[in-house]
């Protein structure tokens, strides 16, 4: 019988109970209400649901940019927000590559610096940075994009250089909040391919958020988000 190891049995993330609402001068409005969801390292999850439901927010928890009301995240068996002072910090530097819907590109620096900023924060040097940076940007056709700023780049140049951003540090978790919703069908395959490779060849996890039909039926499983819950996909939905 083959052996069965710790790491095969504790999800690489899993969600319980997680509940979270906004509060407004007028009212507070339930976003996630009992969310709970497993994802096994190596899997491409995509998350699906209908605009305002709460994937943005839900990714932010995922990745310890934002807190719960109640309820616990545990990457690799250990809850998140229960650690020691800085190991978010680390956890979000180290472990977790994220991709924003806004972006949130440095609006004074070139392509290349943005791109560069998880590597240098990581501890590598600029050098080396500045070859990773070049590298994954070459890889997402900016190779004449890497000295314009973002007020000088469009929508689908920008994203790609918040994708490059995202996955410089070959993060063991990538959280991306709709990675394609800019891009022309040439540039989004070419992400897609990207990812695929790096899953395959570095059994990266993928947890993404997208409305793209072709993106999400090309990952391993995909869950909507309804009601506050992640639950299995309605396949009468258009995303
Ligand atoms: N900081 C905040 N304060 C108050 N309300 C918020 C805040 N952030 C989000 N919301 C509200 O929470 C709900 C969920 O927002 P979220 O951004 O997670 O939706 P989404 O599913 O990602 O939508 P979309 O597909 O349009 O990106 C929305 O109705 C939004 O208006
Ligand atoms: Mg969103």
């Amino acid at each position: 019988m083959n052996e069965v190891k710790h790491s095969d049995l504790v999800p690489m993330l899993s969600a319980h109970g997680v509940y979270k609402s906004f509060k407004t001068f007028h009212s507070e409005l339930k976003v996630l209400r009992g969310m709970d969801i497993q994802v096994q390292k190596g899997e491409m999850l995509g998350i699906v649901g209908a605009s305002g439901v709460g994937k943005s927010t839900l990714l932010h928890i995922l990745g310890g940019i934002d807190r719960p009301d109640t309820g616990k995240i545990c990457f690799e068996g250990k809850d998140i927000f229960q650690q020691e002072n800085g190991f978010l910090e680390k956890f979000r530097n180290t472990q977790v590559g994220f991709v924003f819907q806004m972006f949130n590109l440095l609006a004074d620096f070139t392509a290349l610096e943005n791109a560069m900023f998880p590597a240098l924060i990581r501890g590598d040097s600029r050098k080396i940075a500045r070859e990773k940076a070049e590298a994954m940007l070459c890889e997402m056709g900016l190779k004449e994009r890497l000295h314009h700023k973002p007020s000088e780049l469009s929508g689908g140049e920008t994203q790609r250089v918040a994708l490059a951003r995202g996955l410089i540090n070959q993060p063991k978790l990538t959280l991306a909040d709709e990675p394609t919703g800019n891009l022309d069908a040439k540039a989004g395959e070419a992400f897609m391919e990207l990812i695929r490779k790096l899953n395959r060849e570095r059994n990266q996890t993928f947890i993404i958020v997208t409305h793209s039909q072709k993106l999400a039926s090309s990952l391993d499983r995909v869950l909507q988000l309804v009601d506050g819950k992640l639950g299995p996909l309605d396949t009468n939905i258009s995303l």
